[in-house]
């Protein structure tokens, strides 16, 4: 590949990879099928290289090339992860039509080259489930511990570059995650507190992430089978305040059997236990950019929704109306869309005011509804960013206390 035999565009993803490797001390290379990426471009990218040509931004933007070289086909399974814009609700983000249009452009050329558009931060949601022990290549931060610890795939947190050169090359440094002997647990962490609710499981993953960045936990205690949905609350809200990229739950996740069998037999002297103080300190540091209880916006749907979420929020509004100046939003792959319009929950959330929006999410299309001063979200990770990227001040709890601020334009907690 390097010799250029596949082409220029493999020969320079292989030499990325190659370089990247070296970094991380890895060996060798591994086999991938399975890569989720973000290469969508924009104006803000053809501007920059006053080009619109998809070669030439993809050489630049996604492989890191000096000179642009003819794209070759995705040689691995590839999906776009989330985008920048609603496909049916780019007007609502406040897009013009020829950011539209370019947008547009580069999906049909990504396609064009073998990648599907699923345009979601969870492409476990909609038909991408990796089987355990599959080396892959995702990029997205919420979606990692989910595919490592739920399922027992093997992925580090790659990026846009290390993405698009495995897409062309179906391969990726043999470093990180993918070495089972990276994989046991580095803490021991219990909880003094119940935890059973997707709210409960998103204080807790936030905390974990403070304490634990970049390491690797075994959960003792808990028990029985966890809403999907709440781990995935829980994945995105310590990618947040932290990096935790596997964590181990015997009995839940896909690979350790016990405690000792996490630890690889090697048990540290203390458990780093959750306690009640805790519990308030984290939903008080993410109410902490909030002056006031005046709602004006509210967002649901980070990490995207699944279809449970959407029907419960359509149970909720069902009949109701959303308070005049407040703007409801909630965020789904835009496959999940489709099936929950056929469902009629779409229907219900619309007549109550409010909208079902996909394929983006505002702290990735950095937009907020025109005004927006201050939003509710149920989600520890769209609260710990949006604030810093658009400005607006955020409150943070449960689906029913933003879907009443919603209602009443006011945030009780
Ligand atoms: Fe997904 Fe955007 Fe949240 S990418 S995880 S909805 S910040």
């Amino acid at each position: 590949m390097t010799e250029g035999d596949q082409g220029p565009a493999v020969a320079g993803a292989m030499d990325l990879l190659i370089r990247y490797g070296d970094i991380l001390g890895a060996e060798r290379l591994v086999e991938t099928n399975n890569v989720c990426g973000a290469s969508i471009y924009g104006p803000r990218h053809s501007r920059v290289l006053g080009t619109t040509d998809p070669d030439t931004l993809f050489s630049e933007f996604s492989l890191d090339l000096r000179s642009p070289v003819p794209i070759t086909p995705a040689a691995a399974h590839s999906c776009q992860l989330i985008g920048p814009r609603d496909h049916e609700n780019w007007e609502l983000q406040g897009l013009s039509a020829q950011t539209n249009d370019e947008i547009t452009r580069s999906e049909r050329y990504l396609a064009s080259i073998g990648v599907s558009i699923l345009n979601t931060c969870t492409p476990y949601q909609v038909g991408n489930v990796p089987g355990r022990g599959e080396h892959c290549a995702w990029m997205e931060s919420s979606a990692v511990p989910y595919i490592n610890s739920l399922l027992g795939a093997r992925t580090n947190t790659e990026g846009r570059e290390s993405t698009a050169a495995a897409m062309l090359t179906a391969r990726i440094p043999y470093a990180g995650l993918h070495l089972t002997e990276n994989r046991y647990a580095t803490h021991l962490v219990r909880t003094a507190v119940p935890i059973s609710t997707m709210f409960e499981w998103s204080v807790f993953g936030y905390w974990m992430g403070w304490h634990l960045r970049d390491q690797i936990p075994v959960i003792e205690g808990i028990t029985g089978p966890v809403d999907p949905i709440a781990l995935k609350q829980f994945g995105a809200a310590m990618n947040s305040s932290g990096d935790v990229e596997l964590y181990h739950m015997p009995g839940v996740t896909a690979e350790a059997t016990s405690v000792d069998h996490a630890l690889n037999g090697i048990r540290p002297e203390d458990a780093l236990v959750f306690e009640a103080r805790d519990f308030d300190a984290v939903v008080e540091h993410l109410n902490s950019t909030a002056t006031g209880d005046d709602i004006d916006f509210v967002m649901i749907g980070c990490p995207h929704a699944n279809l449970d979420q959407v029907r419960e929020v359509a149970r909720l509004l069902d009949g109701r109306r959303i308070k005049d100046g407040v703007t409801f939003w909630i965020f789904t792959p835009s496959a999940l869309r489709e099936v929950a319009r056929r469902s009629g929950w779409v229907d219900v959330i619309e007549r109550a005011g409010g909208r079902v929006m996909a394929d983006t999410c505002p702290a990735i299309g950095q937009f907020v509804p025109p005004g927006a001063k201050r939003f509710a979200t149920d989600s520890a990770k769209q609260v710990h960013y949006l604030p810093q990227i658009m400005g607006t001040e955020g409150r943070f709890g449960t689906t029913e206390a933003c879907v009443e601020a919603a209602l009443t334009g006011r945030w009780v907690a």
